[in-house]
């Protein structure tokens, strides 16, 4: 069994915190999305990993590396551009061989890990197996038609008039026939190889492929508020721990909190499940629960709740309360303490920002 991670694509639904990072690297609960999907497929006993990159490669590369420190042996697979889905399969097939493997979507996330699915498929002789999970917007996804009797009947990308809430989670298990379906279906509408289409032509062709209906959370991290939820249900799932050498002074920390290495707070609240990241700095401040605050940040004299902040941002004297925000790396958001009162900003192209 081999894993295959799909880490292409541009992430335009998150701009602007995508024009200068890959998506999957944006991380949740103090980890990129690409992690938390590499450990999905390692703590399912899976440790040769091919991951497809496209343009954002090279960042992808340098955050991963060989994959040794997370316990895993990875292999680069190049997709000059995003042709799809069933593209990616259809390029990575030397890396795959004969081996059944499981696809892993790079912005997805998932409750539970995959270790049963694997489990399941490994000893079950099927041809493939999908995952199903039930949405209220399933235009939004590949969505699967069932039979009374369970079985695929359909498989349609991104659907009008939808036949069910059923969508296809992006966790995919396949045996070596998928490379002929691959190298059978021609591009869709919106000239793509589709993997809908490709598991639609092993139906059609008398392939064996099983759904499974996920009971747990999934999401697919497209848009900010896709971003925050996943955080919030992972920090749910944290073991809290506060690092030997975090500096903790006059503050009051609630038992659902993970502080990281070399982190100080001082005088402050916090209240889980939160994170805090390595060599931040909390002071004057309270931190309210579902936040995940990276490493090298300053926080001074506000309130946060609901939150992702990236790596090095500066959060000063506000005398709101930042709420349901992601800030990304670097930004600085201050109030002036001198008169007049105006607003300064220095905004990248497709920021949001909400005034009261
Ligand atoms: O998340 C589940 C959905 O994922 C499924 O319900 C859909 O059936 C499936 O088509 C897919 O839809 P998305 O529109 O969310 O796919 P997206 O373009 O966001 O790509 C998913 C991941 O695959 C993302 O990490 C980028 C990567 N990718 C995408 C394409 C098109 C590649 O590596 N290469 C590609 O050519």
């Amino acid at each position: 069994m081999k894993g295959l991670i799909l880490s292409g694509g541009k992430g335009k639904r998150l701009y602007p915190l995508t024009y200068t990072r890959a998506k999957q690297l944006i991380p949740v609960a103090n980890k990129p999305v690409l992690v938390h999907a590499i450990e999905s497929i390692r703590n399912a006993g899976v440790e040769e990993i091919g991951i497809v990159i496209g343009q954002t490669g090279p960042e992808i590369r340098e955050a991963i590396g060989d994959g040794a420190r997370l316990g895993v042996r990875v292999t680069y697979i190049e997709q000059p551009s995003p042709d799809g889905l069933a593209h990616a399969v259809k390029i990575s097939q030397e890396f795959l061989g004969d081996d059944s493997f499981v696809m892993f979507l790079g912005d997805n996330v998932i409750e539970g890990g995959i270790s049963k699915l694997i489990g399941d498929f490994t000893h079950s002789g099927w041809n493939s197996q999908i995952v199903l999970k039930e949405v209220k917007n399933p235009s939004s996804f590949g969505v699967a038609k069932l039979r009374p009797d369970g079985s695929i009947e359909q498989l349609i990308e991104k659907p009008k008039d939808p036949p069910s809430n059923l969508a296809l989670v992006g966790i995919y298990m396949f045996d070596a026939s998928v490379f002929k379906a691959v190298n059978a279906i021609q591009p869709s509408a919106r000239n793509e190889l589709e993997i809908t289409d490709a598991i639609q032509w092993l139906i059609d062709h008398g392939y064996s492929v099983m759904p499974h209906v996920h009971e747990g959370w999934w999401i697919d991290t497209g848009k900010a508020t896709d971003m925050l939820e996943a955080n919030a249900n992972l920090l749910d799932e944290l073991k809290p721990s506060i690092a030997p050498d975090a500096h903790l002074e006059n503050s009051d920390i609630d038992r659902r909190v993970t502080i990281e290495a070399g982190a100080h707070v001082v005088n402050s609240i916090i209240h889980g499940p939160t994170i805090i990241g390595e060599h931040t700095i909390i002071e004057n401040a309270y931190i309210g629960p579902y936040t995940s605050i990276y490493h090298h940040v300053t926080v001074q004299n506000c309130e946060i709740e609901r939150c992702i902040v990236l790596e090095h941002a500066e959060i000063m004297d506000l005398d709101e309360r930042l709420d349901s925000s992601l800030i990304g790396r670097n930004v600085s958001l201050k109030r002036k303490q001198r008169k007049p009162r105006t607003i300064t900003m220095n905004l990248a192209d497709h920021s949001s920002v909400w005034l009261v």
